[in-house]
């Protein structure tokens, strides 16, 4: 596609997207919380820490490769799930598989993805995580898991920073609802972006693939306040897999969790959509770290940027990392072409940081800088 050429970092693809995108999908893609100072305050707070180098060290040989379960991973990152990719731009989500088939990184395949979890796993060739979150009555959650089970899914993700949807102001005023309704503003909107709307109207809506027919509805903003731990514990017992719970930032419901028998813990802000005064989940991640001990797997998202950024999730405490927005921004600015650009982007941050800072391997972790007074009391 024809911007991928323009793509040379995170902030390249953005801009490319933001002109590309009806504003209803960037502002979808791109908003947070509240005003979004708490996302902004986190990208803030991940560069004011900082990598510390060691020279005539030989590293003329490095590997990216992480051990994430019983696995090798090619690459330190993943890719977070997001709904509704497809939006970005027709046909993302396979996008995302087939990369994740080549690297055997996991791909997160949302509850409410745009393919169905039975496709993605396959074009994934396994490498795909399925994501759920809790519903009204249990029933669909219940579903959704035995059929990632009979589709072969080995990790599940089980999202649980989404007691109620947080309120995204940019989303509510583009009218953003899924599956979405175009009226007179969107039409203007979709009118005013027509490489877009041609590409992707024109493949028809994208939509909620897992539901619909035999596999009921989903209500992307009802409440799940209900859930608790006796729902963590049935979900334990269903499921036979690695459980992975995400959207922790608090070092005691860390602790229980690992108690509870969780595999790994998915420390993350949800990006900072879901609580705009959120702890820094940089800095929940070392403390967590520090609370939980060298061994027990944590992985982390929010407001990685570029490959530094990656490393310095593993400065402080990650055993794996996964990617968000950034994958969406590339997505939307040149397709799968520059999806592929943004990974190579990613790689090579990282390789080239790893030699600067002395590393063959993320065997080690990086040593970070954490200037004094970033922290809590
Ligand atoms: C457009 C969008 C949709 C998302 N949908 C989901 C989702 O369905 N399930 C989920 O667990 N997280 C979802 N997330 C959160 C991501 O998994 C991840 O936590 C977050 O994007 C990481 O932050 P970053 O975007 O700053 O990298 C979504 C994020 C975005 C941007």
């Amino acid at each position: 596609m024809m911007f991928s050429r323009q793509i040379h970092s995170c902030a390249d693809a953005r801009r490319l997207a933001k002109r590309r995108l009806p504003w209803m999908v960037f502002d979808y893609m791109d908003g947070a919380a509240g005003e979004g100072y708490g996302e902004a305050q986190n990208r803030q707070v991940m560069q004011d820490i900082r990598l510390q180098p060691s020279v005539l060290v030989n590293v003329e040989h490095r590997s990216l490769d992480v051990r994430v379960f019983d696995h090798d991973a090619r690459r330190p990152f993943g890719v977070s799930p997001m709904g509704m990719c497809n939006l970005a731009t027709p046909g993302a989500d396979l996008m995302l598989a087939r990369q994740a088939a080549r690297y055997h990184s996991p791909v997160g395949v949302s509850t409410v993805a745009s393919t169905p979890l039975e496709k993605m796993i396959e074009v994934a060739e396994g490498h795909a995580w399925f994501q759920f979150y809790f519903s009204g009555d249990g029933r669909v959650v219940n579903t959704l898991i035995d059929r990632a089970q009979v589709a072969g899914y080995r990790t599940l993700v089980v999202t649980v920073d989404v007691a109620e949807v947080g309120r995204r102001p940019r989303e509510l005023k583009r009218g953003f609802k899924m599956p979405f309704r175009i009226g007179v503003p969107q039409f203007i909107d979709f009118a005013l972006h027509p490489v877009w709307s041609l590409s992707s109207l024109a493949r028809g809506k994208p939509d909620m693939a897992n539901f619909g027919g035999e596999f009921g509805t989903f209500d992307r903003t009802e409440t799940r306040a209900r859930a608790d731990w006796d729902d963590l514990d049935r979900i334990r017992d269903q499921w036979k897999g690695n459980l992975v719970v995400k959207g922790v930032l608090n070092v005691a419901d860390a602790v229980r969790l690992k108690a509870a028998g969780v595999d790994a813990i998915q420390v993350s802000s949800h990006g900072g959509r879901q609580l705009e005064s959120a702890p820094y989940p940089i800095l929940a991640l070392r403390d967590i770290r520090t609370a939980l001990g060298p061994e027990f797997p944590l992985f982390f998202d929010s407001g990685i940027r570029s490959g530094e950024d990656v490393l310095k999730a593993y400065a402080l405490g990650a055993d794996f990392v996964f990617l968000g927005r950034s994958i969406l921004y590339s997505l939307a600015a040149g397709g799968e072409r520059g999806m592929e650009q943004m990974w190579d982007i990613f790689s090579d941050e990282i390789s080239i940081a790893m030699a600067q800072l002395g590393m063959d391997s993320l065997k080690t972790r990086p040593t970070p800088r954490v200037p004094e007074g970033l922290g809590y009391s």
